[in-house]
């Protein structure tokens, strides 16, 4: 695996591959790697010749007093995941080299990005997008792979390539969680052992919810149910909300696929987890 910080040297190595015809596949991180990510890459390299995982903790999409300085960074023990997975190469891009002075540009997707994570952390999806499209002409990739943990993100990343034209395929990948149901999440290290145990009442209290609407129960109450269940656990609930799996609209119409989102902060962590909800 090449690891690599300099803009130069990335260019050259994707002008080898792109010279060589290998399909390049893009992983985005910010790092602290777990399983989840990892999924990501499995799928990268069942699909590309080339896989290529970024790591930057991207300091557009922090808001004020959100967690930029203390986000874990774990470099090395990163760098040894990806070189034992099969990694070929890591780009490590320092700030200056993604936002150099006289930085002006921002991409910002209206709709998908409005509600939900959107409404709680004003900014943060323009901070995503933005780096994103910035990643995908770095790595000039063919496909790039995102987790459904985070589905919001995936369905503004997929507007975005769809409205600007982008010649990437956006690939989602189903959400990997530990055996008690709680997502994989670079942010459950900041979890305190009693608020770790707490924490598995979110997919649990979002499972019981699909499960009632899926059979036919009344999604409003479902939705309240889901407010009181993570309450009780000891949660603060940003949102819960019942949606539209592609626009993410509250206008759900019969028929069409359903997501239910949460957010919740447990202490100073905050949490998000998302389930299907099958329709009938
Ligand atoms: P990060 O939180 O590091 O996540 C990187 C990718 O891993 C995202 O696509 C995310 O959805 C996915 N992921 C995280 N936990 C997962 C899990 N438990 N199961 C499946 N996939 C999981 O998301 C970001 O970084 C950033 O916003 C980024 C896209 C890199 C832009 O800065």
């Amino acid at each position: 695996m090449k690891t690599i910080r300099d803009k130069a040297a990335l260019t050259a190595i994707i002008d080898s591959w792109k010279a060589a015809g290998d399909r390049i596949a893009l992983v985005p991180t910010m790092g602290a790697l777990h399983a989840g990510h990892m999924a990501l890459v499995t799928e990268a390299r069942r699909r590309a010749a080339r896989v290529a995982v970024s790591i930057f903790v991207n300091p557009m999409q922090f808001g004020v007093g959100e967690d930029l300085d203390r986000y874990p960074r774990r470099e090395q023990a990163d760098a040894r995941m990806l070189a034992e997975a099969g990694v070929d190469l890591l780009w490590l891009p320092p700030v200056e080299a993604m936002y150099p002075a006289g930085f002006a540009t921002t991409v910002s997707v209206t709709g998908v990005s409005d509600g939900l994570d959107g409404a709680a952390r004003p900014g943060h999806f323009d901070g995503v997008a933005t780096v994103v499209a910035k990643l995908f002409n770095q790595l000039r990739a063919d496909i790039a792979l995102f987790g459904e943990k985070d589905f919001q993100q995936l369905a503004v990343i997929r507007r975005m390539a769809a409205d600007l034209d982008m010649a990437i395929e956006i690939v989602g990948v189903p959400t990997q969680r530990d055996d008690d149901g709680l997502a994989l999440s670079s942010r459950n290290l900041y979890l305190a052992p009693e608020e770790r145990a707490a924490a598995t009442a979110l997919p649990r209290a979002l499972g019981v919810a699909a499960q009632v609407i899926e059979r036919g129960g009344d999604p409003v109450a479902a939705v309240a149910q889901t407010r009181e269940a993570l309450s009780a656990a000891g949660f603060a609930v940003d949102y819960v909300a019942l949606v539209d799996a592609e626009t993410l609209s509250e206008a759900v119409e019969t028929g069409r696929p359903m997501r239910l989102l949460a957010a919740a902060r447990l202490g100073a962590t905050r949490l998000i987890d998302n389930v299907e909800v099958q329709v009938r």
